[in-house]
């Protein structure tokens, strides 16, 4: 089944059946990527831009590698490297890859709304892979298929995001996708950031890490995003670290079915003790590989019926 909108842009308003369809398909596409041959013909005729505004490890390559285990034609643009520099628009330049004949573009940008923006004035499908501190589909889709692969399903399963909420893309993907699918939401962290804005959507609230903790089944953390805040939010690193930071001694009053997720870049004793993040409760390493299969499976899906073939490989 195809999805129901051309783009994806982000998780607010996208409908359950569209997410099961996307999760379904990734479970299909990890299998692929076990196979001594990770590759199939399904976006043989698709030609794929990334199109990165903003520096990227995880998101950029796992959708390379997506596109070309699905066999597509990759273009990699680089804002730094192009005529951007000189003063182009981003409008102008994504119609001159058209121009090109080109099918997806697949961007991260630091302004919010940049991918609603192309998507209205360019004709090609366009995958948001972040969008300063608005949506990160993706991520979020990631983190749910890592999520169900643990617990099997969504329904009123626990699950607290902790850390910097107001300037965190992947929390509001997160809070709109999990709530989609049926679990029950909260986030964690220094009132300065986290939006109140968010007991309006049904959020739970906790300013205490250890009661989000003992009150979780899942823990998602995210880093401190200092690049996106103005100073004064809190009064230190190290005082963050003290009162948030998931330490191996916080989470020794965790049960043991507690899993702990972070989407990566991790600042290790910041938000995130190395000894949890390497610990068995730990899938961020999964996370990463199930980055792939879910970036091959919206790939898919966004490209059946145009280039794209109808089954997922041979
Ligand atoms: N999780 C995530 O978006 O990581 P990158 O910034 O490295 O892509």
């Amino acid at each position: 089944m195809a999805l129901h909108s051309k783009h994806l842009l982000g998780l607010e308003n996208v409908p359950k059946v569209d997410i099961q369809s996307i999760l379904d398909a990734a479970v299909s596409f990890k299998e692929i990527l076990e196979r001594p041959i990770p590759k199939v013909p399904t976006l043989r005729h698709v030609t794929v831009v990334n199109l990165f505004f903003e520096n990227s490890t995880r998101t950029r390559i796992s959708f390379e590698l997506a596109e070309k285990r699905l066999s597509a034609d990759v273009v990699n643009f680089s804002a730094s490297s192009s005529s951007v520099s000189k003063g182009e628009t981003l409008i102008d330049t994504v119609r001159n890859l058209e121009a090109m004949k080109i099918d997806l573009v697949v961007m991260r940008h630091p302004m919010p709304g940049a991918p609603q923006l192309l998507a209205k004035h360019c004709s090609s499908k366009v995958i948001n892979a972040g969008d300063g501190s608005h949506e990160h589909p993706t991520q979020a889709l990631l983190d749910m298929m890592t999520i169900r692969e643990t617990f099997g399903n969504f329904e009123d399963l626990r699950i607290t995001i902790v850390g910097d909420i107001s300037h965190s893309r992947v929390a509001l993907s997160n809070i709109h996708g999990l709530q989609t699918m049926g679990a029950k939401v909260a986030v964690c962290g220094p009132p300065t950031l986290i939006p109140r804005a968010l007991e309006k959507l049904g959020v739970k609230i906790y300013y205490d890490v250890d009661e989000a903790i003992a009150n979780s089944d899942v823990l998602n953390v995210l880093r401190i995003q200092k690049e996106r805040q103005e100073d004064g939010l809190f009064p230190s690193i190290r005082e963050y670290h003290t009162l948030y930071g998931i330490t191996r001694e916080r989470m020794k009053n965790a049960s043991r079915e507690l899993v702990i997720l972070h989407p990566g870049p991790i600042n290790r004793g910041v938000e995130l003790d190395g000894e949890v993040a390497d610990g068995p409760q730990s899938v961020i390493l999964q996370q990463v590989t199930n980055g792939v299969a879910v970036r091959m499976a919206i790939l898919f899906l966004l490209s059946r019926g145009e280039g794209g073939r109808d089954e997922l490989g041979s």
